[in-house]
């Protein structure tokens, strides 16, 4: 094994981020939020755009919370420029969205022009308002043509990516700066070709490793060419989302091999070839028997290990996890965790070797531990191995919370004391990290409005705007003043 992985530099769960103290970002630092095309548009069926994959997926019974699906969602299709001035309100320097494939290239085919013609209509708002527009050109919804070839479980889906990639960077690249090819290839891979929780839903392993690489051959080639359009001030580079895991017992040799199994199916079989040109040697071990060696071809690493100029950073949270005793696994046995009921056991992998443990620290309504300190070490773990070699910035592009929110009959939510302290400690978080060297230049809040939480449907509510969604009424939560304040004057107060 070439790089022996350390997942756990010194785990401090108590590590206090005093909430007495103000703190003062750089003026340069930016505040934003952050949607995705999916979760807040809607009109799945106008304009010339065809289904993707989320929309076919959520027509299957059970897949989707209460048959919930992203037909009319938060109808940002048709609110757009209200929703750009209610960012303006908010004081958002930064706007982080996503393009729909399915709208823009119909079933994968020519140009729609509407389609197009939507983003363009939204980057010129944005630009009008002083926001800055970050385009992601991937956040899960592949056109159900190219589903009907394998999707990202076939190669030639990667090539499709990068002729997409550069449709759109033609179009908008004169007034985009930033720009981000998937939206963490993780979930686009493992969790929906192995896990069976996100489209299309499948669980196979063998098709989840070919997706994972194939998702990072398109990032490569996109981003390759992309670069020979871009001008020296465009900004190119990928979004992932982190797992920290630390073992349950740091001293059970068992455990900190559960926590490195974790680390290098969630985190390193990105990174690595990314920033290193390589997979590391004990993933593609672990990965053997799901074939991930197999996919690859002649200079497929060179090409996905393409220099970006900035690396997105999404952070929830951390896990704890310990490997069973019994039933014994053979060595070759692969685990796919799931992001709901984290770590489970994955069907289609049959195989049981690592589970995640309580550590009985707050829960949002996802289920997920509250571990800000989790994020810093992220930062300062990324900034040490990846970026700083690599001499390139980090953005948060994701970081937020769901909470069971209690509308007044007004329909405003006091969030002050879950999302907003959740924000609060995490952007803590982050000013240690930077305070510590780590690189890191914004922070884009999930989300700007409630939304559809994919397999959770309109259940759970990241928003820092409240939707009701009877009335497509938007009304700032207790969090968003807060933020608004944290966003203009770049102080988290005391
Ligand atoms: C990350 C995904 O990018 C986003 O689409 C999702 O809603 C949030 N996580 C919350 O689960």
């Amino acid at each position: 094994m070439t790089d022996r992985p350390r997942t756990n530099p010194t785990s401090n769960l108590a590590a206090p981020y005093n909430t007495a103290e103000e703190l003062h970002f750089p003026p340069s630092f930016s505040f934003g939020s952050a949607t995705a095309a999916f979760q807040i548009e809607g009109g799945s069926h106008e304009d010339g755009r065809e289904d993707s994959i989320w929309d076919t997926f959520a027509r299957v019974p059970g897949a989707v919370f209460e048959g919930h699906d992203g037909s009319i969602a938060a109808d940002h299709y048709h609110r757009m420029p209200q929703d750009v001035a209610l960012m303006a309100d908010l004081g958002l320097d930064t706007y982080r969205f996503s393009t729909s494939w399915a709208r823009i290239k119909p079933g994968d085919r020519g140009l729609n022009p509407q389609g197009m013609d939507f983003y363009s209509r939204l980057v010129d708002e944005l630009l009008e308002h002083g926001i800055t527009p970050w385009l992601t050109l991937y956040h899960w919804d592949l056109p159900q043509a190219l589903q009907e070839h394998g999707g990202w479980a076939n190669r030639d889906t990667a090539y499709r990516f990068a002729d997409y990639a550069v449709e759109v960077f033609d179009h908008l690249g004169d007034r985009v700066k930033q720009w981000t090819t998937l939206n963490e290839p993780w979930c686009s891979s493992f969790l929906s070709y192995a896990a069976g929780e996100h489209a299309p839903g499948h669980t196979n392993p063998a098709e989840a490793v070919a997706a994972a690489h194939h998702l990072l051959l398109g990032h490569g080639l996109a981003t390759s060419a992309m670069r020979e359009a871009a001008t020296k001030d465009q900004q190119l580079g990928i979004t992932l989302n982190f797992t920290v895991a630390d073992p349950h017992d740091p001293t059970n040799e068992a455990d900190i091999d559960a926590a490195r199994r974790i680390d290098g199916s969630f985190n390193r079989v990105f990174l690595d070839p990314i920033f290193r040109g390589q997979y590391p040697a004990d993933v593609l071990h672990d990965m053997a028997a799901a074939g991930l060696e197999q996919h690859i071809q002649g200079n497929d690493l060179e090409i996905i290990a393409t220099p970006i100029d900035m690396l997105g950073v999404n952070y929830y949270n951390g896990v704890q996890v310990t490997a069973p005793q019994t039933p014994p696994v053979p060595e070759s046995a692969l685990t796919f965790p799931s992001e709901r009921g984290l770590l489970r056991r994955s069907p289609a992998v049959g195989s049981e070797r690592v589970r995640d443990r309580s550590r009985s620290l707050p829960q949002t309504a996802m289920g997920w531990e509250v571990q800000p300190e989790g994020l810093e070490r992220l930062l300062l773990r990324l900034q040490e191995h990846y970026t700083g070699p690599a001499g390139i910035p980090m953005v948060i592009t994701e970081n937020g919370a769901a909470y069971n929110d209690e509308p007044d009959a007004a329909g405003f939510v006091d969030d002050t004391k879950d999302r907003l302290a959740f924000i609060d400690a995490h952007l803590r978080a982050t000013h240690r990290a930077i305070s510590r060297g780590a690189d890191v230049r914004g922070y884009l809040l999930w989300s700007l409005l409630d939304n559809f939480e994919w397999a959770f449907g309109y259940g759970k509510r990241f928003g820092i705007v409240r939707v009701d969604y009877k009335t497509q009424a938007r009304i700032p939560k207790a969090s968003a003043r807060w933020y608004a304040d944290v966003a203009r004057s770049h102080t988290v107060p005391a």
